[in-house]
């Protein structure tokens, strides 16, 4: 788990360094253990569920919401990526509609960040026990 920093002390990029957008991909074709022939998928309606529960906040959006065809977590879907500029990207599993709001709320920690790293207590549970990778930023050329 990545409980621990990642940088050494005073070395964190600023926050005022880095595009405030972050994307959340969600597959659309997520079964989340539904038949085949279910339509709209269960990832299809977390994708919808969420775009629907966007438009309802009153603050401008930090956070992209794009569909993925598939994320390569499909035993456990409903599945979503995050990611930004400079930032760690997560993967995250077992989401579910319920769970739009912590999503959204979850991103837009994310989107606060300059790193992608929000400090693990502070995270929603959803993204505590839902994570299922993490995935370094690119390199910044030296
Ligand atoms: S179908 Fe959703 S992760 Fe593969």
């Amino acid at each position: 788990m990545d409980h621990a920093a990642e940088h050494a002390p005073g070395q964190r990029p600023s926050r005022d360094s880095v595009d405030p957008m972050v994307t959340l991909h969600v597959c659309v074709n997520c079964l989340a253990g539904e038949d085949r022939d279910s339509h709209p998928r269960a990832g299809a309606r977390l994708y919808q569920a969420l775009l629907e529960a966007q438009q309802r906040q009153d603050q401008p959006p930090e956070v992209h919401i794009a569909a993925a065809e598939c994320l390569s977590n499909c035993n456990r879907g409903c599945s979503a990526a995050l990611c930004g500029a400079g930032r760690w990207s997560y993967v995250y599993g077992d989401l579910t509609e319920a769970a739009v709001d912590d999503l959204l709320a979850g991103a837009a920690q994310y989107a606060a960040t300059a790193d992608g790293l929000v400090p693990w207590r502070e995270r929603p549970t959803i993204f505590r026990k839902g994570v299922i990778a993490r995935i370094p930023p690119v390199p910044r050329p030296a």
